[in-house]
Formats: structure tokens, C-alpha cells, sequence
């Protein structure tokens, strides 16, 4: 384990651990943890993905786990941070979208996946972005940075932090109207609850906005399916 400052935060690192997410959730349960904290690894033999499944994490890519104080649950949060990584991703001059609510697709293959946990005073960010490798997984289609642009993980990692420290202070105003403008989807026939529903946006608050036919109705979690 080697432990530095950067950016203004405390980074711990490892070549290899279980999970940076896991080692987050130790530190705070230990009561070692405190704000702008971040766990690095360059791989992963347990990486944790949304909805319980793995998060395959060879050597070569970026796996982080970021603590913030964050005494309530913000739902703005997770379009901050979808929109940094498209930020990050857009700087190499690669296009990617952003799929509901922080999955990031290059060419329609996932490139980025996001886990948000709170976790008694703190939030838990856990990011994993593909740069030289990309597991195939049977959920859908990945890719990797490295594919169209030369790239380092350890640039990746500097260019990520800027993104992240300007998105999570930006007015949401700003990065919702970015967020929109890189959602995949926007517009168009999404499924929530059985349903087709149109995805018309994001309110103040970072509810999803859906039309079912003449109604407006607002979306709060997991339920949308692109
Ligand atoms: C997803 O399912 O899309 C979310 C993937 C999140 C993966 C990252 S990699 C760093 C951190 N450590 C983990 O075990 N998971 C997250």
C-alpha cells in the first residue's frame, strides 16, 4: 500500500486489492476514513458492479474509489460525476454518451461504470474506467479508451480528478443541461415499470423526467431500462 496527496486529496494505492469499494466501506466502518479521500488499485480480484454483479478489473485500467462527506443522499450527484467522465473521455477526442444514469458508451460499448454508495456521514464513488483492457461481459458490449486514443492510466486518473472536483461543485443548471446534451436515449422509447415511456429529461432535484402518453412522471432510482 503506498499513501500520497494529490489534488487536495489523500490517495491510497495498491496493485492489487479485493475492491477499492470494499476497502472504502472498511475504512469507514474502522473510522479511518475522511473527506476527499480516494482508494486506487491496478486491478481488482473482487470488483464490485451495480446490481450485484462483478466488475472484471485486469491490470491496465482505472479502478477508484472516492470518499466524500455527505451527511444526506444527493441524487444530482451521480450526473456530476457521469458528466466528468465523459469530460475526461471527451479530452482525448473521444465521443462518448452517457446512458441513465452513469453508465458511459463509446460506439454503443460500455467504456465506464460508476457504483454510488452512502454510507453513514460519506459517499462512496467508485469508478471504473476501461483503458487497456475490456472484459467481455454477457450484459452487453465494452470497450476501451485505448482503442481510439494513446492514453496512460495515470493521466486518465490526474484528468479524472480535475473533472470530478469542477462537475461536483458546478451548479447543477450546468451540468444537467451537459448531461442531456451527451444522454444516450433522450427523447426516445425507454421502458420503466413494463411500460414504454418517452425520456424527456432531468428536473432540478436530478429526478429523470418521463412522459407516459398525456402524463408527466418523475423517476427517483434504478427503473428505467434503455
Ligand atoms: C457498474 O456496474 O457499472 C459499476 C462499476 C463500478 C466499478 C468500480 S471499479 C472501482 C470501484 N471498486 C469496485 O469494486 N467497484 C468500483
Amino acid at each position: 500500500m503506498d499513501c500520497l496527496r494529490l489534488a487536495g486529496y489523500k490517495v491510497i494505492s495498491f496493485d492489487k486489492i479485493s475492491s477499492t469499494q470494499s476497502y472504502a466501506h472498511d475504512m469507514i466502518a474502522q473510522g479511518t476514513a475522511s473527506d476527499h479521500m480516494v482508494i486506487v488499485a491496478a486491478a481488482q480480484y473482487a470488483g464490485r458492479g451495480r446490481y450485484r454483479r462483478k466488475w472484471v478489473s485486469h491490470h491496465g485500467n482505472l479502478y477508484a474509489s472516492f470518499i466524500f462527506n455527505s451527511p444526506e443522499r444527493d441524487p444530482r450527484l451521480s450526473y456530476a460525476v457521469a458528466v466528468a467522465i465523459a469530460e475526461t473521455i471527451i479530452s482525448y477526442g473521444v465521443n462518448p454518451q452517457i446512458k441513465w444514469p452513469n453508465d458511459i458508451l463509446v460506439n454503443h460499448a460500455k467504456i465506464s461504470g460508476v457504483l454510488i454508495e452512502y454510507v453513514g456521514r460519506f459517499v462512496i464513488i467508485g469508478i471504473g474506467i476501461n483503458v487497456h483492457t475490456n472484459p467481455t461481459v454477457p450484459e452487453y458490449k465494452t470497450t476501451r479508451l485505448d482503442e481510439y486514443a494513446n492514453v496512460d492510466v495515470t493521466d486518465v486518473m490526474s484528468r479524472l480528478v480535475k473533472n470530478l472536483d469542477k462537475f461536483i461543485k458546478a451548479d447543477f443548471d450546468i451540468v444537467r443541461k451537459r448531461w442531456m446534451a451527451l444522454a444516450a436515449g433522450l427523447n426516445k422509447l425507454v421502458k420503466y415499470r413494463g411500460e414504454m415511456v418517452e425520456l424527456i429529461g432531468v428536473n432540478d432535484n436530478g429526478a429523470l423526467v418521463v412522459r407516459r402518453g398525456p402524463e408527466y412522471l418523475l423517476v427517483h432510482g434504478d427503473e428505467i431500462m434503455m
